[in-house]
């Protein structure tokens, strides 16, 4: 036909808010886009009922964003490939750990539409070794397509009650920016497009290493000119670790767009990552009974990229360079006094 057709790769609450701007927005526009937006939600049971009969009957997503409204047009499917049959723009958003098992099954000849293009809203890297690489790469290398990055600021509920927010898309083209732009620029939901994919991407990553020491402070019971500390080191870290492993990315991703300074403000005040590395610090629990108990079937994401990071930075023989995240990490998961966070 010629129209745009956009799938949504995951269900949680973040695939979930994302999904629901880009089928208001492509509901307004049937000369651009087919009006139906499949998303892929991982069969599930709730109250007796399978979550997607759930969506497709009560237009919510009781599991992941209950009492949140969603369009008519947005359709819940539960088989990955029908998901993304015929579509030409696939938004990725499932959590980190499974992105591995998702791109298997799009890896099967005729699956993915030649010309496709695709879209990370994903927070984490990719670390094998001594090689790191985005989200956004490795989907452009198993499937031989273009690869954008969407993160910024954007705590998935307050998003879904369309409260006033930035986002940032780092695109490899200027024809991937207007495309992904009119997808999911919103008025309460403003998109910035950079040609910048790995600045976006690794923005997005490192800050939920960030949140986890920002969460230690609250653990700690200390106030906000140690949270603000930490915000600009991590900055700091951030920035000099994406300049230095990711050559050609800008240092005006972190400085002047919601996927930088933005999101690491908000990550570090209502994200969920500071919010369990808060409870690790007062209850010593281990992080996967702080996960199951704080955030009910949600994904912690930081944990496993502090390390991620700091494995990579000890086969690189870089740990010297990064010492807020070594500390993170060795509070995390190395039994390190939590005052010692600030031995940098
Ligand atoms: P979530 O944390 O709400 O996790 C729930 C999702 O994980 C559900 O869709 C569930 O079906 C899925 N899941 C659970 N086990 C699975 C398995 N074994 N295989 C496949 N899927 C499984 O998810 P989210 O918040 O949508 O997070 C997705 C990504 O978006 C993450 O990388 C996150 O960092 C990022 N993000 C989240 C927010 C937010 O506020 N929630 C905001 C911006 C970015
Ligand atoms: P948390 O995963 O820590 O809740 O962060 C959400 C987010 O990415 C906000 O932009």
């Amino acid at each position: 036909s010629g129209k745009h057709k956009v799938a949504i790769v995951g269900s949680g609450s973040w695939g979930t808010a994302l999904a629901k701007i880009a089928a208001e927005n492509i509901a307004a526009r049937p000369d651009e886009f087919e009006p139906e937006v499949r998303m892929w939600v991982r069969e599930k049971q709730v109250h007796g009922r399978n979550l997607t009969e759930v969506i497709n009957t009560t237009h919510k997503n009781e599991r992941y964003l209950p009492d949140i409204k969603l369009p008519k047009n947005l359709v819940a499917v539960g088989q990955l490939k029908k998901v993304v049959e015929g579509a030409s723009l696939i938004v990725f958003v499932v959590p980190h750990q499974f992105l591995h098992t998702v791109l298997f099954e799009f890896q099967t000849p005729g699956v993915i539409t030649p010309g496709a293009r695709a879209v990370s809203a994903i927070k984490g890297v990719e670390v094998n070794g001594t090689d790191i690489s985005t989200f956004a790469a490795l989907i452009e290398n198993k499937l031989d397509i273009p690869c954008s990055a969407l993160s910024g600021a954007n705590v998935a509920l307050e998003v879904a009650r369309e409260q006033f927010c930035e986002t940032t898309i780092g695109c490899p083209t200027h024809d991937d920016s207007l495309l992904w732009h009119a997808v999911f620029n919103a008025k309460k939901f403003q998109v910035q497009t950079v040609e910048d994919v790995s600045g976006v991407s690794l923005a997005g990553a490192l800050k939920n290493v960030v949140a986890l020491a920002a969460g230690f402070v609250d653990g700690m019971k200390l106030g906000g000119n140690t949270k603000a500390a930490i915000i600009r080191i991590g900055l700091k870290e951030m920035a000099e670790f994406t300049a230095e492993f990711f050559p050609g990315s800008q240092l005006s991703t972190f400085t002047n767009e919601s996927a930088g300074v933005a999101d690491l403000i908000t990550t570090c005040t209502g994200g969920r990552n500071a919010k369990c590395a808060k409870d690790f610090i007062r209850t010593g629990r281990p992080w996967e009974a702080i996960e199951r108990d704080l955030l009910k079937g949600q994904k912690l994401q930081g944990t496993a990229t502090a390390e991620e990071v700091y494995n990579f930075l000890v086969t690189r023989k870089r740990t010297h360079a990064y010492p807020l995240f070594v500390q993170t990490y060795k509070v995390a998961f190395e039994g390190l006094a939590p005052d010692q966070l600030f031995e940098l």
